[in-house]
Order: C-alpha cells, then structure tokens, then sequence
C-alpha cells in the first residue's frame, strides 16, 4: 500500500508497523519501549508520529500504517510529544532504572547483579551477595512466592528467568569449610528469637564483630516461623550450618540469659510473643 511521511511517497508492505516502514526508509523516529523481538504494547510514547489526516498523534511502534496514510514525523509538535513523555517517564521511573525484579522482592535483592555474576561464572561472589543480602537465600526461595519471576521482563520475550533455580544452585555450592569467624570486638549481643529477621541479625552482627548469642525458646532454630512442608530439611541444615561457623551461638530457653553480659540485645519477636519470656528477659 502507498503511505507518505513527510511528503515523501512510498511503499509499506504488509504487517509492518509505521516506526518499521520510516526506519526501512531512512527517516529517524526515536523509540524506548519497543522491541521487535518483543509481544509489545506501547507505552512510552517517544516513537509519536501524527496522522496529518487526522492530526491525531499515534505511537509509530504499534500503528500499521492504511492505505493513503499521510505521517509527519518531524513537525514541533510531535517533538514536543516525545520530549514530554520522555520528561514524563523520568519523572517516576523507579522500576526502569532499578530492575524491576529488585524492586519486587520484598528482601530488596539485586537480582540483576546475581544473575550477572552467575552468568559470568562469579559463582562465589554471587553466593556471597545472595548470602550477604537474604541471610537464609535458599530457605526463602522455598517459602517465597517469587514476585521477582512474575514480573521478570524477560517473560514477555519468552520465559522469565528462573531465578529461585539459581539461587538454590548457588546455595548448593557453600564451602562450609571455607567460612571463617569474623574476629571479635568483644563485645556481645543477645538476639532473641530465631526468625528470618533475628537470623539476619545475628548474621550481621557477628559480621561486624559482635559475640552474638541466638536465645530461641522453641527446640528448634527457624521452623516455629515458616511453613516447612515444602522446605527440605538439608537446606535449612546448611543455611544455619553457616550461620553457626560464623560464630553465632544458638541457646534454647534452658541456658537463660543475664542481661547484664550483654552491650546489647534485639529482640525479633513474632506476632505473639510470651510477654513473661520477654519481661523476664528486660
Ligand atoms: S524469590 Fe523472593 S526473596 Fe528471592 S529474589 Fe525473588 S522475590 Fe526476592
Ligand atoms: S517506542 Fe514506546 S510507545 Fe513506541
């Protein structure tokens, strides 16, 4: 079918999109969004062309161009469109810069990175954010319902990256031993309850050179806290294996704590704590 953009006549074959045809032709349209390779709904707005016909202004990436179709492509008011949708996305681009995986996960991962090392064969760095950043990564791959996957870009090519898969195979790879304890500041903390966020605290703080004690009250570290039917019991082992060589001591109710051996205590509780465990402990 005949078409023009800016005055200029010329062919555009069947299926092509208007950004194809000019692109085809010469003629420069800037575009963000759009990706041949790509299911693609536009959404940017920066590849805008008017339909002189009409003066409606169109995204050329998804418009298919009719017969007689009269496109400008260059007028100030098609730039002054793409420049105030461009304005407009930098306005409030959080999940475009930051990738959108990372800013799903609720534990702040970057996942982008780890995949990056991962691909890169860095295996041990990739361990050693994941770790780093998740504490317990492979424990909560298990419990996690991956919002990460579920917005991953890569799914609208073909399948999102299966990022739980290589967090368990990092996880797998831990050399028990080759971790070390952090030297101590000889200071010590209590930390009480065995939760993600008090095994995360213990973690950290014994990084940073704190004794730290783990008081749990339950028999067992983690497991009063999650769901565990689908979490094997190896994993958890490992995870805490870790955490154990890194000097972190796991006291169950029976060895009470003075309070006053400690700098410092964090109490993680969950939802209903005993309130007698906790005054007795302050
Ligand atoms: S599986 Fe969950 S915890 Fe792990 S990166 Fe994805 S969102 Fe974060
Ligand atoms: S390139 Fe984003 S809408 Fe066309």
């Amino acid at each position: 079918m005949k078409i023009s953009i800016n005055n200029k006549e010329l062919e555009a074959f069947v299926g092509e999109t208007l950004i194809e045809v000019a692109r085809r032709e010469g003629f420069f349209i800037p575009s963000l969004c759009y990706s041949k390779e790509a299911k693609h709904k536009s959404s940017c707005m920066v590849c805008a062309v008017k339909n002189c016909a009409t003066g409606q202004i169109i995204p050329s990436c998804t418009t298919l161009p009719t017969e007689g179709m009269q496109i400008d492509s260059e007028s100030p008011d098609v730039i002054l469109t793409r420049t105030l949708s461009l304005e407009l996305l930098l306005s409030d681009h959080r999940a475009d810069c930051d990738a959108p995986c990372k800013v799903a996960c609720p534990g702040d991962f970057d996942v982008a990175m780890m995949n990056r090392l991962y691909d890169q064969g860095k295996w041990r760095d990739a361990l050693a954010l994941l770790r780093d950043t998740l504490v317990i990564p492979a424990t909560l791959c298990y419990i996690c319902n991956a919002p990460c996957e579920k917005i991953c870009r890569k799914g609208d090519v073909n399948r999102s990256v299966s990022i739980r898969e290589i967090k368990k195979e990092l996880v797998l790879k831990t050399e028990l031993n080759k971790i070390s304890k952090p030297e101590s500041n000889g200071k010590r903390i209590a930390v009480l309850g065995s939760n993600p966020a008090g095994l995360a605290a213990a973690y950290h703080l014994r990084k940073w050179g704190y004794d730290v004690d783990l008081f749990e009250r339950e028999s067992s570290v983690l497991i009063p806290y999650i769901h565990t039917e689908q979490l094997p019991a190896t994993i958890l082992e490992l995870e805490l294996a870790v955490i154990e060589k890194m000097g972190v001591k796991i006291i169950h109710l029976a060895e009470y704590p003075a309070i006053n051996d400690y700098e410092g205590v964090v109490a993680v509780v969950h939802e209903n704590p005993n309130p007698q465990w906790l005054a007795d402990f302050i």
